[in-house]
């Protein structure tokens, strides 16, 4: 029989009307770091088009943990505007979560408490040069306590701002991904050294942010099946992780892959928009380097659909708690085939920034997809007013 993707299934004690989760996808609609009504607007569209639960992306657990200036950062003049998200979702029918996520090095954000960004090893952080950022230093442990507490304190905050559950970022190259990558992390102390050590930063966010929010609130975990170069995480190490995580007490993996510094188009698949990329930076040093050096050190990666299940099928022998399956699930034919290999949740980013109204229409029509072509130019230009599809037609003035 085919399974039903359209009626109602619980995630962690929440019921979701449906197995569609909208992933987080950068939305660029936080101008000055606060949700703006153009962000309410963009998740009450997608729970208007049937979403199960829209999440909302990239919320920084502190200001050192922003990849750059104009993110949100977690504070309590944020709940207030939150909440108007929140609302916004729950009266179209919808489910929130928000993500949570710190960058380590990976910024070039001129404003930090300290000169030189942290993460688990120095490193050189070529994307903060033009900010004066240019190399990452190693934390120490009163530093990694204190991105615990923030993430806990985030937690909490969002489930005052009316979220019904929380996504941990642990993948694409961000602080607890830099943790978990053996070439980023190089510690001898216990937050380095085997996936015992590597995961441990990881974990204890985990447990901190369970101690936060209570029982029965959806922790969700997005994590990387491989970081997707030598010497990142391999999928053994990924489906360890995933092994932890769920004795940790995560309700649910959004399997993921790619590192953001290093294979950013490992996370997409499909066309590398290297011109768009460089109409859209605005350091001209930034513009230059990518000009010179992107085309050989930005690589491309074919699409096709569901591009993550072969490997996201080892996670799923492994563990037994819910498993979101993401990466190019375009259709419903997609939908039912991740359900009757096991997958509880798929996770759709580009299909729903393409189609927001997909999810309804995908109930009442089994042939309906997306009209994503993968050209990824949403990714490129995500920070120029607002993540929208370019087969809208031009950007409004
Ligand atoms: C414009 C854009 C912004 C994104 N921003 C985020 C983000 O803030 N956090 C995150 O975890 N992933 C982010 N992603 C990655 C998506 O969550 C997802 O992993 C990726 O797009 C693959 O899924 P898809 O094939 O359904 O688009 C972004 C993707 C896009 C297209």
């Amino acid at each position: 029989m085919t399974p039903n993707a359209f009626a109602p299934a619980t995630l962690g004690g929440l019921t979701l009307r449906n197995r569609v989760i909208k992933t987080a996808t950068y939305e660029g609609m936080c101008p000055g770091g606060m949700p703006s009504d153009a962000l309410v607007e963009h998740h009450r569209t997608l729970a208007e088009g049937g979403v199960g639960l829209t999440t909302v992306a990239y919320c920084a657990v502190s200001p050192d943990g922003r990849t750059f200036a104009e993110q949100m950062t977690m504070r309590r003049e944020t709940v207030s505007p939150l909440r108007r998200v929140s609302d916004a979702v729950h009266r179209e029918g919808g489910a929130a979560s928000l993500q949570l996520g710190h960058c380590g090095w990976f910024t070039k954000n001129a404003e930090l408490s300290t000169w030189l960004p942290r993460g688990p090893s120095l490193v050189v952080n070529q994307y903060g040069i033009s900010a004066g950022k240019p190399v990452g230093l190693a934390m120490n442990e009163r530093e990694i306590a204190t991105v615990v507490e923030d993430f806990g304190r985030a937690a909490g905050l969002a489930r005052d701002a009316g979220f019904d559950a929380v996504e941990l970022h642990l993948g694409h190259g961000y602080l607890l991904s830099q943790f978990l990558c053996p070439a980023t992390n190089r510690r001898r102390d216990r937050f380095g050294g085997d996936l015992d050590g590597r995961a441990r930063l990881a974990l204890d966010v985990l447990a901190r942010v369970r101690e936060a929010v209570g029982a029965g609130f959806p922790v969700l975990c997005k994590i990387n099946l491989r970081d997707g170069f030598r010497g990142g995480l391999e999928l053994p190490d990924a489906v360890a992780l995933a092994t932890r995580l769920e004795a940790g007490g995560a309700d649910a993996l959004v399997m993921s892959g790619g590192f953001t510094s290093k294979t950013p188009f490992y996370l997409f698949r499909g066309r590398r928009p290297l011109a768009e990329m460089i109409d859209a930076e605005k350091s001209r040093l930034q513009k230059l380097a990518l000009r010179y050096f992107g085309g050989r050190v930005i690589r491309e990666y074919p699409f096709e659909e569901m591009f993550f299940l072969e490997q996201a099928r080892e996670l799923r022998r492994a563990v037994r708690m819910p498993l979101v399956l993401l990466g190019g699930i375009v259709s419903r034919a997609n939908i039912e085939r991740a359900m009757s290999e096991g997958f509880d949740f798929v996770a759709m980013g580009r299909a729903l920034i393409a189609d927001p109204d997909l999810v309804d229409r995908m109930a009442r029509d089994a042939g309906a997809r997306s009209r994503c072509t993968h050209c990824n130019i949403c990714v490129a230009e995500m920070d120029l007013g607002g993540v929208r599809c370019v087969l809208d037609g031009p950007r409004p003035a």
